[in-house]
């Protein structure tokens, strides 16, 4: 498959290493440009491109850059992407640490993966974004294997839940549907599945138990 990524940090960096080695044709783009990502290249066969040029003919495209930096990628950031193309966003929002207040999570409510969304324009499929990045290179397992862990998608499109699904199972992960994109809170910060490594009943589980009510130390 062609898979773009935006981000080139700790998820999208080793999202990179995975997804090469499993054989896909990835483009990488991070915000200070392609001359900058010649050792992630170098290492993975990945091609480095300027965020302007990371959609092209891509199937799937992968925003996994910290929430605050959103609005500033460019308008048309997707244009050239393969048709039915399918976003896959890893974010969260850390207000104190990272992000700043943002009002359309604190005061409209909306999910971080909504806002994102919003910002986008694209409906999103929400992946990731309580694994370790570490993890995405040492917990991989075969279909079936005991220790396979499982890993929360929200999303409102069943088609892009389909196909992100599938290529969470090649990179060696059980998948577990969390709903729509505005049931995501089950899976933001401070939930009792975000950091869980375990498998798919024990994701199950610890989704039903989340609270909506967004800790105070994820409030801005
Ligand atoms: N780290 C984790 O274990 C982990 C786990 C799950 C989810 N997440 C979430 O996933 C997201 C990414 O996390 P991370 O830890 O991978 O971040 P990170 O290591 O800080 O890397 C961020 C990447 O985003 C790029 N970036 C920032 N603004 C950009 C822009 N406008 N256009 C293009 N690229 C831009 C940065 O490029 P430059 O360096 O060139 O600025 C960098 O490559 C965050 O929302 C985070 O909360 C992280």
């Amino acid at each position: 498959m062609k898979i773009g990524i935006i981000g080139a940090g700790h998820i999208g960096g080793n999202l990179t290493r995975r997804l090469t080695a499993l054989g896909h044709d990835v483009s990488v783009a991070n915000s200070r440009g392609p001359e900058t990502l010649s050792a992630l290249a170098g290492e993975t066969g990945a091609t480095a491109v300027p965020v302007s040029e990371v959609a092209r003919g891509a199937e799937v495209i992968v925003v996994t850059i910290p929430l605050k930096n959103v609005p500033d990628l460019p308008a048309g950031v997707f244009d050239g992407a393969a048709e039915g193309f399918t976003v896959i966003e890893t974010g969260n929002y850390y207000p104190q640490q990272r992000d700043g207040r943002i009002a359309g999570i604190e005061d409209e409510g909306l999910t971080e993966s909504r806002w994102t969304e919003r910002r986008l324009g694209r409906p999103v499929v929400k992946a990731f974004n309580g694994t370790y990045a570490q993890h995405i290179l040492d917990k991989p397992r075969p279909a079936g294997a005991p220790d396979r862990i499982a890993l929360p998608i929200a999303g409102d499109d069943e088609g892009a839940k389909k196909t992100v699904r599938s290529l969470l199972d090649e990179l060696g992960f059980d998948v577990v549907d969390a709903g729509g994109l505005d049931e995501s809170w089950r899976q933001q910060p401070g939930t009792p599945v975000y950091g869980l490594a375990a498998g798919t009943a024990e994701v199950t589980a610890a989704l039903a138990a989340a609270s909506p009510e967004r800790p105070a130390e994820f409030r801005g």
